[in-house]
């Protein structure tokens, strides 16, 4: 229960920041109690992307991973997973982010979601840092989910 409650925070957090264009979190996180069954076994990845799916909705007030959606206050993340930093048309980056000459492995994105100004510096993404590394890696396997 607690890490639903965190993540109803975080959520409300990130609500409170951005304002408009609000969308609540459709999925819910299971947590499975200690003794029972399911709980021994590892997390599969499909697991892992539901996991991720979740822990994305901290992101989803400012981030439309459909295909083909317009982005919004930050840029349309479908199909993220290799491609060039800044690289949508339709939406104004930083000229850090731009300039950056990064492409989005995971382990990029992973950095730059723990700490996107401290990989960027200059990023115009005020908000959305993850310091917990379980919920950065069900992030991004859920990013890499996502086909254009
Ligand atoms: C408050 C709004 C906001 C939140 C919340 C937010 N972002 Fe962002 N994000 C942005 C903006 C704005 C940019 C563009 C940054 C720039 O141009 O420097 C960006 C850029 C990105 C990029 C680079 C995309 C590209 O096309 O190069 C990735 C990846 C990203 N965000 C992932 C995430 C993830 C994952 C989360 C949640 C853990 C998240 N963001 C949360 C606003 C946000």
């Amino acid at each position: 229960m607690t890490h639903r409650f965190a993540l109803v925070a975080i959520g409300a957090l990130a609500l409170a920041a951005c304002g408009s264009k609000v969308e609540p979190p459709v999925e819910q996180i299971v947590v499975r109690q200690p003794g029972q069954a399911a709980g021994a076994a590892p997390a599969a990845a499909t697991d892992l992307v539901a996991a991720g799916k979740a822990a994305f909705a901290v992101c989803a007030t400012c981030h439309a991973v459909e295909a083909g959606k317009a982005s919004g206050i930050g840029p349309n993340l479908n199909g993220v997973v290799g491609r060039k930093a800044g690289a949508l048309a339709d939406f104004g980056y930083s000229a850090a982010l731009k300039q950056s000459g990064l492409t989005w492995t995971e382990a990029e994105l992973d950095a730059f979601i723990a700490n996107p100004s401290g990989k960027v510096p200059g990023t115009s993404m005020a908000a959305g840092a993850v310091s917990d590394a379980e919920r950065r890696k069900a992030i991004v396997a859920y990013l890499a989910s996502l086909t254009p």
